[in-house]
């Protein structure tokens, strides 16, 4: 049974990351979601508040399973043996960060694989950075989350405003 980790930040899960899940969950026996932190980027959800957005709305996937992971991507990978890892890629300006990325995990770990998946068009513009300008803006979000998300996204706008 082959198995995919689908990592990231998931701060939130957006609209594109679902599409990208059920793709996966569509070809490989087993996704697991590897919730995780990007050293470069101050998350807006803690970590449980990430990890529970992301098992609500894959809930309905019975092959995709959510773990949070922190250190190195590599170790978590190692851990979940044998699997490859499994990124989306949106944009041309996207493939230079994450083929390095991918290269230096190999660099790392020389077992771990890294396959892309493309995204349906329709996300292919969308970034969970972005979309949280949008909201901080008061914009419909519904192109881009699920109602509960964006419930979620809209609650912790206000209380940062109230802050
Ligand atoms: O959703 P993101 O922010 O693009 O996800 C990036 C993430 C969390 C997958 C990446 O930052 C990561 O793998 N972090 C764990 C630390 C690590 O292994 N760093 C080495 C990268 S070559």
């Amino acid at each position: 049974m082959a198995r995919a980790i689908y990592p990231g930040s998931f701060d939130p899960m957006t609209r594109g990351h679902l599409d990208v899940a059920r793709r996966a969950a569509a070809i490989f026996g087993e996704v697991v979601i590897a919730v995780g932190s990007n050293p470069t980027k101050r998350p807006l959800f803690t970590l449980e508040e990430r990890l529970d957005m992301a098992r609500r709305e894959t809930s309905d996937l019975p092959n995709v399973r959510v773990e949070p992971f922190d250190g190195l991507l590599v170790d978590f990978v190692r851990r979940e043996a044998p699997a490859v890892v499994l990124r989306g890629l949106r944009t041309v300006a996207e493939f230079d960060s994450e083929f390095q990325m991918s290269l230096m995990n190999r660099a790392a770990c020389a077992e771990v694989e890294t396959l892309f998946i493309l995204p349906s068009a329709e996300f292919a513009f969308h970034s969970a950075h972005l979309i949280k300008e949008l909201a901080a803006g008061g914009a419909d979000l519904s192109p881009f989350l699920t109602p509960a998300v964006a419930t979620r996204l809209k609650a912790r706008m206000a209380e940062k405003e109230g802050a």
